[in-house]
């Protein structure tokens, strides 16, 4: 059978998945691997490539992990997107503490950003497709305050002006990398649901960034759906990256996966349970990529892991519980979402 990547190639897609470093090198999981570097042609490092994985101790950089990666995309011919220059979690103690004991103040903290953009920019110079330059910096239109806002560690220490600052040292540090900004909870726009506001207000703030001639190349759309949630149909998607695209911007999805609520207590193998779930899941991705399918400048689309066995979902959300997140289960068969994907590659 075909690969998710043969199917895509033909289609000029790349279609990628997270990797979880301690899973591809666990030789006790030797499938993960295989099916990492046989259905992909891109990655993207679940965790390496954040600030607290790649500078634990100021000064003192750690790429043996995200350079493992690297080597495997250059080994199973495979782009990378690199994931993530500037967001507020997984940030270094050192960091954090500094600023809030007071002896790392404003103007410091915008140096070491910049020297922290251009020293990860430049390790890893001409070997990043995109990277994800500045990741969900706008609030959800059911925080608080409602009204929409610049949110998190960077905007409340330096201003939303962190934001053109951090895509001009990228640009410098790699001019031939894509550099987008990468949010959750903008798939989609006309869908009534609240979330139309957030996608509005990123295209503004990305037509804002254009306007003034700030190097950004593209709006990445995570997709981390549920479907507990009223479900997008595939023209409110598509909608959505055509605004985008007609900023002159490039698109993709960059962290799909659809996790569903698990009533406590019922067992893995309950059909009568599981399988709506799973049916629903396999919708939700053939939205998003039915969409991405037909918008031309959608270069990628990334799957936030691609085995149940490896999912950040269960470990997040533990009450109610949540998961059956990916299109493979815990033991690696292929899921509806897998069958409902290729279907997609084949027939579209
Ligand atoms: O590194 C420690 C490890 O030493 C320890 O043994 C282990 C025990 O819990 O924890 C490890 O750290 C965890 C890390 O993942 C690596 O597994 C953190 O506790 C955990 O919080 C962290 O979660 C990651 C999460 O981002 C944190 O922000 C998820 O794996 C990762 O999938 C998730 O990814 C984000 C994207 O970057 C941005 N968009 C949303 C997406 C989902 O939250």
């Amino acid at each position: 059978a075909q690969s998710l990547r043969a199917l895509a190639q033909r289609h000029g897609l790349y279609i990628g998945t997270a990797v979880d470093m301690d899973a591809l090198a666990d030789p006790a999981d030797p499938r993960y691997r295989e099916l990492a570097g046989s259905e992909f042609s891109t990655v993207t490092a679940e965790n390496a490539m954040k600030w607290e994985s790649l500078e634990p101790t100021r000064g003192t950089y750690n790429w043996g992990p995200a350079d493992e990666l690297v080597e495997f995309a250059r080994q199973h011919g495979q782009r990378v997107r690199g994931h993530v220059l500037v967001w507020h979690n997984q940030l270094p103690a050192w960091l954090t503490e500094g600023v809030a004991d007071g002896s790392i103040d404003k103007a410091e903290l915008r140096r070491i950003l910049r020297d922290h953009v251009t020293a990860v920019v430049r390790h890893f110079k001409g070997r990043i497709w995109q990277w994800d330059v500045v990741n969900e910096a706008v609030s959800d239109p059911w925080d608080t305050p409602s009204t929409l806002h610049y949110k998190g560690f960077w905007a409340e220490h330096l201003g939303p002006g962190y934001i053109a600052d951090a895509f001009r040292w990228a640009r410098a540090a790699d001019p031939k990398a894509l550099l987008f900004y990468n949010d959750y909870n903008i798939e989609a726009f006309g869908s009534g649901n609240p979330a139309d506001d957030k996608t509005q207000f990123v295209y503004e703030m990305a037509r804002d960034l254009r306007a003034r001639g700030v190097p950004i190349d593209g709006v990445g759309s995570q997709g981390h759906l549920g479907t507990q949630y009223g479900n997008y149909d595939t023209l409110q998607v598509a909608a959505a990256l055509r605004r985008f695209a007609g900023l002159g911007l490039a698109t993709a999805f960059t962290e799909v996966d659809v996790r569903s609520q698990l009533t406590p207590g019922v067992q893995a193998g309950d059909s009568a349970e599981i399988n709506p779930r799973l049916q629903a899941s396999a919708a939700n991705f053939s939205t998003l990529l039915r969409a991405c399918l037909a918008e031309r400048h959608c270069l990628s689309f990334t799957l936030w892991g691609f085995t149940d066995r490896h999912s950040w979902v269960p470990d997040w959300f533990e009450n109610p519980p949540e998961g059956l997140a990916t299109a493979y289960d815990e033991d690696y068969r292929p899921k509806r979402a897998y069958q409902e994907m290729k279907a997609d590659l084949i027939f579209s």
